[in-house]
């Protein structure tokens, strides 16, 4: 795995947004990290690289938020922002039809938390493993 160190939230979504010019559409990206290791601002990099205006947010209450990606010249239509930490098990994903999505060729997924649904994950899925280091230091393994 690749590795890279942030001192600061914006410097975690600069590395997003170059990291989002290496994802294809289907592609399938697990977030893995600790409470306030950058999951969701990395998520919001992302978003930010899409073109998605709208403000992105931990889907906590939600569990899935679908984004339409405005870009016209873009063949990905969507990114999928699930965030798996209140959920139980994997089924309770399923329940709620996410797989659906994953592989789709016009939409991209991102999954916080992904180490509790590996069991539903493609194999294919792109880990990103953040840990949190000292202060606003974090340690990000893709
Ligand atoms: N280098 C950094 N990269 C990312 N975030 C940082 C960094 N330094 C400090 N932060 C701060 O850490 C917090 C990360 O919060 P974030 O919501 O992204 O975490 P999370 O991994 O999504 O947590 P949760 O599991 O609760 O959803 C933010 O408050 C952000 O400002
Ligand atoms: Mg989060």
């Amino acid at each position: 795995m690749l590795k890279i160190i942030t001192k600061s939230e914006e410097a975690t979504q600069v590395f997003a947004k170059k990291y989002a010019e290496t994802i294809g559409g289907g592609d399938v990206i697990g977030l893995i990290g600790d409470l306030g290791a950058g999951k969701t601002v990395f998520t919001r990099g992302l978003a930010e690289a899409f073109g998605i205006k709208r403000s992105v947010n931990s889907p906590t209450f939600t569990l899935m938020k679908v984004y339409k990606i405005p870009k016209k010249e873009s063949s990905i239509k969507h990114l999928v922002h699930i965030d798996a930490y209140r959920l139980k098990n994997a089924r309770e994903l399923s329940s709620i039809g996410a797989e659906e999505y994953f592989g789709r060729v016009d939409t991209v997924t991102i999954i916080e938390w992904a180490d509790k649904i590996k069991k539903i994950l493609p194999k294919k899925t792109r880990f990103i493993k953040l840990k949190h280091d000292k202060d606003n230091k974090r340690i990000i393994y893709y």
